[in-house]
């Protein structure tokens, strides 16, 4: 059983007067095609889940550590984080939280001995109703690798590596975990699946056919609004969703056909779960109590008009939504330019200002 606390992992009192250095990660965000929507214990999830990885849209992270000065706090964390060159003590006590469990629960107990300094940014425009979680949490994670790396050496194996990154940013953020893999990320346990895990996510580009390596992900930006319920507050909502059991289940189900859709490239086949998902988890929130809603009007009109050029055309163009109203529309690479006009001519009028965010499945997070 693998066990990522490690009380070793602190600073002999002469290291711990003059360590200092500097990490970057890139990291992305991620979308799922079969939904983790419902969680237990430590950031466990109640089912698995499976994302394709992202390319543009990203967070860029890059920490500088030093020895702590105030030797009177032993065993209090001490940063200041700047998103976009400014302060926000918001976002720095949050991180305060999470690199205090790390310490307290001895899986990076260094962390009280250092001072940090945290510059953040996403690539994606601020207030765009995109949930930065996944990259900025992610992003965090591989950061905290390379200091632990920097300083006591190991993980030098690269799956090792990534794997606790994984298991970090899952403590941030539960599906930040998946972001780490280039392509595709698998996280949760499931039978047949030996390494699959629910502490972690798992790589999935060797077994994933190569036309999803390529496939688009467009974010048709319905509203740029915060959502009135978090994806934290959902999750607890599903502890009293009657419809709980059976979802837990169906995604299951779900994972199993997906793992043999994404083997042999069946595009349709992958399009009904990828849509089936979308309104499930959307339904979820509806039956929840009390119920919410996140769609919008302009979200149902964006389905039916897919719906309704995929019917007149047969072109394989399919959609997907996260916890809120934006439309994320997947197609291969090989009708990107019949799937552009028909962005422009149709859909791009329910958009918030007109706004999309045109994304593709990506390569995974990057150093520099
Ligand atoms: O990682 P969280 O707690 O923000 O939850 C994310 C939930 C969904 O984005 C709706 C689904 C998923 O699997 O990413």
């Amino acid at each position: 059983m693998l066990d990522y606390h490690n009380p070793q992992l602190i600073l002999t009192s002469s290291k711990a007067t003059n360590v200092e250095g500097n990490v970057f990660w890139r990291s992305p965000s991620n979308i799922a095609i079969v939904k983790y929507w419902g969680k237990h214990g430590q950031q466990l999830p109640q089912n698995p889940s499976i994302s394709f990885t992202l390319q543009n849209a990203v967070s860029e992270t890059s920490i500088s550590f030093q020895a702590k000065t105030d030797k009177n706090t032993p065993h209090s964390i001490s940063l200041d984080f700047f998103f976009n060159e400014k302060p926000r003590p918001d976002f720095a006590n949050k991180i305060i939280k999470f690199f205090g469990n790390l310490q307290t629960e001895s899986i990076l107990p260094f962390l009280s001995q250092l001072h940090f300094t945290i510059h953040s940014k996403n690539t994606f425009p601020h207030s765009a109703g995109i949930a930065s979680s996944a990259s900025s949490m992610s992003a965090l994670a591989l950061c905290l690798c390379s200091i632990e790396q920097q300083i006591f050496g190991g993980l030098t194996d690269e799956s090792a590596f990534f794997q606790k990154a994984s298991f970090l940013a899952r403590l941030g953020s539960g599906s930040a975990c998946r972001s780490v893999y280039p392509i595709m990320g698998w996280w949760g346990e499931m039978d047949g699946i030996e390494t699959s895990s629910n502490l972690y996510a798992i790589p999935c580009a060797e077994w994933v056919h190569p036309i999803f390596h390529t496939f688009h992900d467009d974010i048709l930006i319905v509203s740029r609004g915060e959502k009135s319920v978090s994806s934290r507050a959902g999750h607890q909502l599903m502890e009293g969703n009657i419809y709980a059991a059976p979802r837990y289940q169906q995604a299951r189900d779900n994972m199993i056909a997906l793992k043999n859709i994404l083997e042999t490239g069946d595009i349709t086949a992958f399009g009904q779960i990828a849509e089936s998902e979308a309104l499930t988890l959307h339904a979820l929130m509806m039956t929840s109590q009390p119920p919410y809603i996140l769609i919008q009007p302009g979200t149902l009109s964006i389905i039916e008009h897919i719906r309704t050029f995929r019917e007149d055309t047969g072109l394989p163009v399919y959609f997907s939504l996260d916890a809120g109203p934006n439309i994320h529309l997947l197609y291969p690479d090989d009708i990107k330019d019949v799937i552009k006009e028909f962005i422009n001519l149709e859909l791009r009028a329910f958009c918030q200002d007109g706004l999309i965010i045109e994304d593709q499945v990506g390569k995974g997070p990057s150093r520099d």
